[in-house]
């Protein structure tokens, strides 16, 4: 049992997939023998109905110099990123701009400002990352954002129109002391914008493989509302988002200071028929969980047993909580396809399977492609005809586990 980290009551139980490493952790075969393992469980809170994870990992482990991920490899997400701030720009800005973001990247979304000479700042602890942002001309701190780091801020540059956070809000399990330092910075007027991967999705799909060590929340508009409200915020609109299988967006402001929009009440509503806030609804995700996993293993088997080839496409974050859950390693998947090249040359986390560039792929095809980057599946499969004429096939998990004819 353990203590909410949103509101403090007592969080249930609802899945445990076992001791995994830091799913980011892309390693050299000289550092296998170090490798740290940390229990990976979820939980439920029946009071803020917040999805969590009970068990957290340092965050220096995962948010280091050595982290592999670089926002920019993705050119659907740099056209996300690009619209995101334009609309930002044209939708919440007052007449002397100011725009922090929490968690900046590689500054996939920050160049945009940048580019349109509006002060900025980004907040981005891992360093590696960080100095890809500076080369690029963006104004970039290496630091956790949190209420004391939002205090400094606002001494050196002032009050913010916006804090937005992509895929981020979801890392910070000392999300209350974040909430602080948004309050803090914030001007009368000004919004917090973040969006994550929302959890009507990954209970919907089943897609399981966002819960992984970075994930500390699964969000709802429910659940935000929630913490929302514990930080004199109120959740005034909420956006589907598609991208990473299906995100939400949530955009909160002072209470009070500006109006609800319509579809807040609606979601939340849709939230209540889903299930979101009944510890039953994660104990049948739960169920449906084990079923993929079984549903992946027979598909694999059968097809290593007719001596088929199989690879990996996309070594994400994702993947490695599929293979670690499902004990997948080199005897099944031969390498995994990746164009990151900080990722290439290394191995897996956990189960150790080679990390290949794209080249490989593409000079000797498989007969079988599993997608981990699912989450691209439209780009990437629109992409691959040469793959698909040579005869290759992708296998997909999310929804359901199948092969795509
Ligand atoms: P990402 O979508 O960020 O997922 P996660 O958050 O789970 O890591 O990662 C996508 C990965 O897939 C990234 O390492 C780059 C790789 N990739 C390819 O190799 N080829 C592609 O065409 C695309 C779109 C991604
Ligand atoms: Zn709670």
């Amino acid at each position: 049992m353990c203590n909410c980290l949103v509101c403090g009551n007592k969080v249930e139980h609802v899945i445990s997939f076992g001791d995994m490493p830091i799913a980011n952790g892309f390693l050299p075969e000289d550092m296998f023998e170090k490798e740290k393992f940390y229990p990976l469980d979820v939980g439920f809170c029946p009071t803020c109905s917040m999805v969590q994870l009970t068990k957290l990992v340092d965050k220096e482990d995962m948010f280091n110099e050595n982290y592999a991920y670089f926002a920019s490899t993705s050119r659907r997400m740099v056209e996300h990123f690009k619209k995101f701030a334009y609309w930002v720009m044209e939708t919440y800005l007052s007449e002397d701009p100011f725009v922090v973001e929490i968690g900046s990247n590689d500054g996939i979304m920050l160049q945009n400002y940048a580019k349109e000479n509006i002060k900025h700042v980004g907040v981005e602890p891992s360093e590696n990352v960080a100095q890809a942002a500076r080369e690029k001309g963006i104004n970039t701190l290496s630091c956790f954002f949190d209420k004391e780091n939002a205090q400094k801020i606002k001494a050196e540059y002032g009050e913010a129109d916006v804090i937005a956070g992509t895929n981020v809000m979801c890392h910070l399990p000392y999300i209350r002391s974040v909430f602080d330092g948004v309050t803090s910075l914030l001007k009368p007027q000004g919004v917090l914008i973040f969006e994550d991967p929302y959890v009507g999705d990954i209970v919907r799909r089943t897609s399981y493989d966002q819960i992984y060590d970075e994930h500390a929340f699964y969000f709802s508009v429910s659940s935000v509302s929630y913490l929302a409200g514990m930080h004199g915020l109120e959740v005034i609109d909420a956006l589907p988002q598609n991208v990473h299988g299906g995100s939400m967006r949530y955009i909160l402001a002072r209470k009070g200071a500006r109006d609800v929009s319509d579809r807040v009440r609606e979601i939340m509503a849709n939230e209540e028929k889903q299930g979101l806030k009944q510890l039953s609804t994660y104990q049948a995700f739960a169920a449906n969980v084990a079923q993929n996993k079984e549903d992946l293993l027979t598909l694999l088997k059968r097809l290593k047993a007719e001596g088929k080839r199989i690879v990996g496409y996309g070594a994400t974050s994702k993947s490695t909580t599929v293979l670690n859950y499902c004990g997948i390693g080199p005897e099944y998947i031969e390498f995994i396809s990746d164009t990151t090249p900080i990722k290439q040359g290394k191995y897996t986390p956990g189960m150790h399977i080679p990390v290949k560039p794209y080249e490989a792929f593409v000079s000797d095809y498989p007969e079988y492609a599993l997608l981990f980057a699912w989450n691209h599946g439209e780009e990437i499969i629109a992409n691959e005809t040469a793959f698909k004429d040579a005869g290759g096939k992708f296998i997909l998990y999310v929804d359901q586990v199948r092969v795509d004819e």
